[in-house]
């Protein structure tokens, strides 16, 4: 007890007391895992009840070989990030959008799930823990990962009997190399990223894993990234595995509607319809949009064996949307909706 009372007075010290940056090279951060100094643990108990978490050292966590995440994939997760206003202060964006997300995953994933208020709490809490970690302003941002995991023993398939939910933090740059330049996506037609009645439409951890083989794939053939077709006409566009995608044509914007198959991403939509490969080809522009990703503009596509070019300059959608969205994480925009919270 003595122990863990001398803990929390020294987290205390440091969550409260220093302001300073973090030693990072912040003009090259890529997206690799710098993990912050805190991460937040609460458990649910066999009872279903989340009890009061708390801050606990970032570090490895312990489990049962049968854990039902690590036997059936129990798991779903989250993203959202902390940006560092020019005064210093820092920016949360949408977390209660977050919150709302994981609750419609959990209940996809047979889970019980954090409250909304409890989800936002340790975002914040982890978010200002962590405040030496949060970038200078216009350097990238602290990516907040919670997830949401069975860690209770299974050995038949069926839920587990605890759960832990886990709030985590790493500074982060662009997620692609590219930068702000175009992207180079490749239209993926042998592998599906989910299918009609499965877990696409929610965060769960089992929708990336089988998304690895496609991607490296088209990596290693020098492509940023794969776009998805559906999984039963392999004509309409899904997504990229990391991002959302949006289409324009003259002054119309429109992104595939969600039904079930998409993730539904929480930076914004237009026009949603079913979206043809062949609209795809033909656009004036393409973009990509995630919380990881960012707005990241399309540079080509390539379809069978077709390469389309699209337009990517200061002029674009892309970057005029990327331009306020940014502004308005990073405290230069007026937020005029009520998205950003300062902690
Ligand atoms: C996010 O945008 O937060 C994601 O979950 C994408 C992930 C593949 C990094």
């Amino acid at each position: 007890a003595q122990a863990a009372s001398a803990l929390r007075e020294e987290r205390k010290k440091h969550v409260y007391q220093d302001d300073a940056y973090a030693d990072m090279d912040w003009d090259n951060l890529g997206y690799a895992l710098n993990p912050a100094d805190y991460m937040y643990v609460m458990k649910c108990s066999k009872d279903g009840e989340f009890t009061e978490g708390e801050l606990t050292p970032f570090g490895n966590i312990q489990l049962s070989p049968s854990a039902g995440v690590l036997n059936y994939g129990q798991a779903i997760y989250e993203g959202t990030k902390a940006y560092r206003k020019e005064n210093g202060k820092v920016l949360l964006f949408r977390p209660d959008h977050n919150a709302v997300r994981m609750q419609l995953g959990a209940e996809r994933m047979l889970m019980p799930s954090p409250s909304v208020d409890q989800f936002v709490d340790a975002v914040k809490q982890t978010a200002f823990a962590n405040k030496r970690w949060v970038p200078p302003s216009g350097k990238g941002s602290l990516y907040i990962r919670p997830l949401l995991m069975g860690t209770g023993p299974v050995l038949g398939l069926g839920p587990a009997p605890e759960y832990a939910f886990i709030v985590y933090a790493s500074p982060v740059g662009n997620y692609f190399k590219e930068g702000t330049a175009g992207l180079n996506l490749y239209v993926e037609e042998e592998y599906s990223r989910a299918a009609p009645g499965g877990s696409g439409g929610v965060k769960s951890i089992t929708n990336y894993a089988p998304v690895l083989k496609a991607l490296s794939r088209a990596k290693s053939l020098g492509f940023s990234d794969v776009l998805y077709l559906d999984s039963v006409k392999k004509k309409y566009l899904e997504e990229a595995s990391a991002c959302n995608v949006f289409v324009v044509k003259g002054r119309t914007i429109s992104t595939p509607a969600t039904n079930g198959t998409i993730l539904e991403g929480l930076l914004g939509r237009v026009v949603e319809k079913a979206v043809h490969v062949d609209e795809v080809m033909d656009a004036d522009e393409v973009f990509c949009t995630g919380t990881a990703v960012g707005v990241a503009p399309v540079g080509t596509i390539t379809y069978q064996d077709r390469r389309v070019e699209y337009e990517t300059g200061d002029e674009s959608v892309c970057h005029k949307l990327r331009s306020v969205l940014v502004g308005i994480q990073t405290g230069l925009v007026e937020d005029t909706k009520g998205w950003v919270t300062c902690i």
